[in-house]
């Protein structure tokens, strides 16, 4: 039967989180567009993508948010985007600017994870310190969404062997104990960055 290239039966948002340039966004690009950028400059603010998938005989349109991984706070000081997107805000229109310091940090922490029903949670398979760091976004994640969105802990960058500081048997191991799924991939060889997306959709789904 035809369908509308922008109709779908069900709609997922679904966040990508981890420490900054573990190469969360172009894992985005890789699987909205089948784009990789060997230069990407780290994030400013929140982007969005979409890409509809099929499940079954349904079409699930995802709609992955992306945004900086360092701490926010500090991430958003003197940066005009991330300015613009708050005040796009309607509850935080008129707050004068030095109110808005204060309150940026939580405002984005919760926009951004509101209504999430499933994360990617990435780190770097050649930076050790981007995986110690994964407890601490599964606590931000956990403390800001519902209890059984799906996660899938990524290792990235699984292509640089030789740099390799992070065991695929310790990732596992960790996602085992926290009951999340897990993944290794690549966004620049393309190598399971479809499957970790889909997989996410269809354990949603
Ligand atoms: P922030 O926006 O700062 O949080 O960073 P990010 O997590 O979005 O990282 P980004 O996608 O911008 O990638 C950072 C760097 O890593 C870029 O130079 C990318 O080209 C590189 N990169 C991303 N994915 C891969 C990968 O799978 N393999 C390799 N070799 N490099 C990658
Ligand atoms: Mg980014």
């Amino acid at each position: 039967a035809y369908r509308a290239d922008d109709d779908y039966d069900y709609l997922f948002k679904v966040v990508l989180i981890g420490d900054s340039g573990v190469g969360k966004s172009n894992l985005l690009s890789r699987f909205t567009k089948n784009e990789f950028s060997l230069e990407s400059k780290s994030t400013i603010g929140v982007e969005f993508a979409t890409r509809s998938i099929r499940v079954d005989d349904k079409i699930v349109k995802a709609q992955i948010w992306d945004t900086a991984g360092q701490e926010r706070a500090t991430n958003c000081d003197g940066m005009v985007g991330c300015c613009v997107w708050i005040v796009g805000l309607d509850w935080l229109v008129g707050i004068k600017a030095s109110t808005l310091i204060v309150v940026r940090y939580r405002a984005i922490t919760s926009a951004y994870y509101r209504g999430a029903v499933g994360a990617l949670l990435v780190y770097d398979v050649t930076r050790h310190v981007t995986f110690e760091n994964v407890e601490r976004w599964l606590k931000e994640l956990r403390d800001h969404t519902d209890s059984n969105i799906v996660i899938m802990l990524v290792g990235n960058k699984a292509d640089l062997r030789h740099l390799r500081a992070v065991s695929t048997e310790d990732a596992k191991a960790f996602a085992e104990r926290e009951s999340t799924f897990f993944m290794e991939t690549s966004a620049l060889e393309s190598m399971n960055v479809e499957n970790s997306f889909t997989e996410v959709l269809t354990q949603i789904y």
